[in-house]
């Protein structure tokens, strides 16, 4: 009998180890030991933490998180973009043959593999290319012109982990296909400049023109004579970088190459009528529109596909650039016809999610920034019939559209207004034992505190005229 005993006393733990039948031969407490000794055979480090570079977003986050993809969404839909998803993984030669050979993201940062077929694939670093791909393979030449598509989506590069750089990260992106035309891209640089001015964090953007590629060519030319006769000057890493991919030297931010730089020839001196007129226009848009803008005559980008217009947005107050930019675009006229398409232009831009987290929170740190206000409505309960009540009332108002904060648990009512005050709700709708009975809601102004009792059955038209949905 003491066996049975022993046996009955963990059922549960016993169920987790998948082996519910107990051996005669078990110890005492034969779970405990059983994981010890897995958690010490796979003791590998970081067995159990993420993949280096890449993390998790937790409740913590997701506020902001969402703040940002309900931005990102709301504006790409005002100015007519349609989502689109494509596969995360990708044939390598898209990127390889798209972003070229010779940039880091290609040489050293993507996350190859064959599958078990022998096919060899990727870990999309970039959408853009995809997008590319997708405007060809379901034939959108054929749709009315441009085609404009918006995304959200990880990405992966293999790059040094350090404050703003993943491994795994997020892009919220518009590509605009099918037309060559300055509004294309002022219109673009406005929604990606936008989406982080409504986001509260002051901006800049960086831009310059890098022509066509004929143009770009006839510079690189130049380019590489100069860095060749200032090579004893430069850095070990834009030596290297002179014949590989010389454009790649002007990003450097070692002081030595940028006084090289500074001095060398300039790619708008490079330019044509037709690029300078394109690039002037571009402009004339964003002075119109009230976007600051700084002329970077450095700025290139690190991928092959782009040509005129290319843009980057930092935070406006940072003088430090070593974390990046908060996002980047450009026009990519090549790029369809690169990959097969017909010869049709293309423009758009990508935000980075993670840097926009840490814009975010460094503001917030700065000015004790409260977060925006989310408004909305807080259904509180207290006891078991409200709390029963409260569950059929959520159902109600979820039908009607209409979406309120709670807890389901059994917080005290205190914890809970607590809760509606810091998420800044507007009211907070209060069920317990009385209003069961009564059938009512105690409906609390939360600046004022003020309380009104009203009827259960009238809490839809209630809560939409609390929420300035209906009069
Ligand atoms: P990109 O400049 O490589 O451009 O990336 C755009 C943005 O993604 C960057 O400005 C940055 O905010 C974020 N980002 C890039 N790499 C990382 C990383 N390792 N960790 C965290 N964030 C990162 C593109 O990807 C182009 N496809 C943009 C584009 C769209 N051009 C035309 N259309």
């Amino acid at each position: 009998m003491p066996r049975q005993k022993t046996s009955t006393k963990k059922p549960v733990k016993k169920s987790i180890t998948k082996k519910p039948v107990v051996k005669k031969t078990s110890t005492k407490k034969p779970v405990k030991k059983s994981i010890t000794k897995h958690v010490k055979q796979s003791s590998v480090p970081g067995s159990y933490s993420t993949v280096r570079g890449m993390k998790d977003i937790t409740p913590k986050d997701s506020i902001d998180w969402m703040t940002i993809y309900h931005t990102a969404e709301s504006i790409a839909h005002a100015y007519n973009f349609s989502y689109v998803e494509t596969p995360v993984v990708e044939h390598a030669q898209l990127f390889v043959r798209s972003i070229g050979k010779g940039t880091d993201v290609v040489d050293k940062e993507m996350y190859l593999f064959e599958d078990r077929d022998g096919a060899k694939l990727c870990l999309r670093p970039e959408m853009t290319a995809s997008i590319a791909r997708a405007y060809i393979n379901h034939g959108m030449q054929s749709l009315p012109q441009p085609v404009k598509m918006w995304y959200w989506g990880s990405m992966f590069r293999h790059d040094r982990p350090q404050a703003g750089r993943y491994r795994q990260f997020h892009q919220f992106g518009c590509e605009t296909v099918g037309e060559h035309s300055p509004i294309v891209d002022a219109e673009l640089i406005s929604v990606a400049y936008n989406t982080i001015r409504d986001l509260g964090i002051d901006a800049m953007v960086h831009i310059n023109s890098i022509g066509t590629t004929e143009e770009r060519e006839q510079y690189i030319i130049e380019l590489v004579g100069y860095l060749r006769s200032k090579r004893s000057y430069l850095s070990d890493i834009s030596k290297q970088r002179i014949n590989k991919n010389p454009l790649r030297v002007l990003d450097s931010k070692d002081e030595q190459d940028v006084a090289v730089i500074q001095e060398g020839p300039q790619i708008i001196d490079w330019l044509g009528d037709a690029s300078k007129r394109f690039f002037m226009s571009v402009l004339e848009y964003l002075d119109e529109l009230s976007i600051p803008y700084v002329l970077d005559s450095t700025l290139v980008r690190g991928l092959d596909y782009y040509s005129d217009t290319v843009f980057e947005i930092f935070p406006e107050d940072k003088e430090d650039k070593s974390q990046g930019a908060l996002g980047g675009g450009g026009r990519y006229n090549p790029l369809i016809q690169q990959l097969g398409g017909q010869d049709v232009p293309g423009s758009g831009f990508s935000l980075g999610i993670e840097r926009i987290m840490i814009a975010l929170k460094e503001k917030r740190d700065k000015e004790q920034y409260v977060a925006p206000q989310l408004g909305g409505l807080y259904l509180a309960q207290l006891g078991e019939q409200a709390r029963k009540r409260t569950l059929y009332i959520l159902e109600l108002l979820r039908r009607e559209g209409i979406i309120v904060h709670h807890n389901l648990a059994k917080p005290s009512l205190k914890v809970q207004l607590e809760k509606a005050n810091k998420i800044n709700v507007s009211h907070t709708l209060i069920i317990g034992q009385k209003e069961v009975q009564d059938g009512t809601v105690l409906i609390r102004n939360m600046e004022s505190g003020i309380q009104e009792i009203v009827d259960q059955k009238k809490i839809v038209n209630v809560a939409k005229k609390l929420l300035g949905i209906q009069k």
